[in-house]
């Protein structure tokens, strides 16, 4: 089973200038081929920068884009559509900003504080004037935007006025103020949890941030907040993740932020790279086996021991060998007792497959420059009247406007075409994973299309032939 040495898609690892590298070659430890290495340099160097992926026929480009560098890449994966980003742009819509996260988790209906995005700022006063307080203002989007800094607690319309004249911040991106135990941060691999710990505010504290010197402890994550991960992870589609989740006085639980490009250990890379490796080789390498809580255990090590530990594998679980731990080992989770290898087999590692279709078009989803606060700077001119204005009934927004296919939409079109019937468009769904997905390819590249057998060049040319003469 699996992939020959020349079957395998051959991998790039995608770097920027100047911003750290999640992934490098000693993560994908035991890949039989060359990896390439592709380096964009900013400033226009995005033509070079494709050409270079051609070049070397790279198939798969793994690496995670900072949020600057966001909107270039979504061009970039365009004009390759035979590349396989991993994560894809879509999955990472939510590293560019905190609006996006928000948009996510709109769309998706996760649990999120109570959030606002103005960018007329004369509505968003309209608003603070009559709003209670406490609310948080947050910068949305900027370069080194982490550990809290461009995070304020304001306690009444004059402070939040005066913060923003300081700031300037653009969009105006607030929250209802939510008071929390902790945050708890899962990183998660195929939607499994693989690694969570809980940062608490020093005494008398808001900010639960540790960079801001609070503690951390791994013990007795909740099963709310894993499960509230393992949706989020799911709902992005993405092959590695990891969420902030703040744990309310309330008990209840929201997402405070979600992106692929986090902190983690080396060996939770190595693991990544082992899980990628395993999806990529469609199973000639090892799937990773990650037990659910090993982190309760890893947690106790110190962490600068932690921080060198490398390649860290465990045994699958057999009930014939007595004395294995994660076997015998029972826990309190969900208010039950559970054997921890049976929330093995709750929480699976799935295998994420690539996408074809575009779920945030930067036509539609990057309103930071289509609305921004100097238009000459931005390439399509929109006037600030028509700014979207979200109110309370934003959250329960929905993409009720874009035009979708629907599958017998898609039959209909696909069978009226000589050499396909309904059998062939079933194998086209199950191989791309969607309706949408088969849209996407046909719409992008047919050509794609001959991955599936019995989709010859000239059958796929027939198609593309149709599909232009529907869309006129
Ligand atoms: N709506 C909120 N209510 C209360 N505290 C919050 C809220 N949003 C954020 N915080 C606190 O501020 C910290 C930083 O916020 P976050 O959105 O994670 O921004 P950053 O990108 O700076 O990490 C969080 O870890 C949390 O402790
Ligand atoms: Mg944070």
């Amino acid at each position: 089973m699996g992939l020959s040495n020349k079957e395998l898609p051959r991998l790039g690892f995608l770097y920027l200038d100047y911003v750290l590298r999640f992934f490098d070659h000693s993560n994908f430890k035991g890949w039989p081929n060359k990896i390439e290495t592709v380096v964009y340099h900013w400033k226009n160097d995005k033509e070079r920068f494709i050409k270079e992926v051609k070049r070397k026929k790279i198939d798969v480009l793994i690496g995670n884009v900072p949020s600057t560098a966001y909107e270039t890449f979504r061009e970039i994966a365009r004009e390759l559509p035979h590349v396989r980003f991993i994560p894809s742009l879509d999955t990472q819509f939510s590293n560019k900003s905190k609006e996006n996260v928000t948009r996510f988790a709109w769309k998706y209906g996760l649990p999120i504080p109570k959030t606002y995005i103005y960018y007329n700022h004369d509505n968003a006063y309209k608003f603070l004037k009559k709003a209670k307080y406490p609310k948080i203002v947050k910068k949305s989007y900027g370069p080194s935007n982490y550990g809290g800094y461009f995070v304020h607690k304001v306690d009444s319309y004059e402070e939040a006025k005066e913060l923003f004249a300081e700031k300037k911040y653009h969009p105006m991106y607030f929250q209802d103020f939510v008071p929390m135990e902790a945050d708890i941060r899962v990183m998660l691999i195929g939607h499994k949890p693989v690694c969570a710990f809980w940062r608490r505010a020093p005494e008398g504290e808001w900010l639960t941030n540790t960079s801001q010197g609070g503690s951390m402890d791994y013990m007795d994550v909740p099963k709310s907040v894993l499960d509230l991960a393992v949706k989020t992870s799911k709902a992005a589609r993405a092959e590695y993740w990891a969420c902030d989740i703040a744990y309310g006085k309330d008990g209840k639980v929201r997402i405070l932020e979600c992106a692929t490009a986090f902190a983690a250990f080396p060996y939770i890379r190595d693991w990544i790279g082992e899980y990628l490796m395993w999806s990529l080789s469609e199973g000639r390498f090892r799937k990773p086996n990650i037990p659910m809580f090993n982190w309760e255990e890893l947690g106790k090590i110190d962490a600068s021991l932690l921080r060198t530990m490398r390649h860290i594998q465990f045994g699958a679980y057999s009930p014939s060998y007595d004395g294995a731990y994660f076997g015998k080992k029972k826990k309190n989770y969900g208010g039950k007792e559970v054997y921890i290898h049976k929330l093995d087999r709750k929480y699976k590692m799935y295998d994420v497959k690539r996408r074809w279709h575009e779920e945030w078009p930067s036509e539609k989803w990057n309103y930071q420059d289509k609305l921004a606060l100097n238009p000459a700077k931005s390439k399509t001119k929109k006037s600030v009247k028509d700014a979207p204005h979200p109110t309370k009934d934003e959250s329960s927004e929905s993409d009720a406007n874009e035009a979708k296919i629907t599958k017998s939409e898609l039959k209909d079109f696909l069978t009226s075409i000589d050499g396909i019937g309904k059998k062939k468009v079933k194998k086209l769904v199950e191989h791309f994973g969607s309706v949408d997905d088969v849209v996407g390819v046909i719409h992008q590249n047919p050509s794609i299309l001959e991955e599936v057998k019995g989709f010859t060049a000239k059958l796929t040319k027939k198609i593309e032939k149709a599909w232009k003469k529907l869309l006129k």
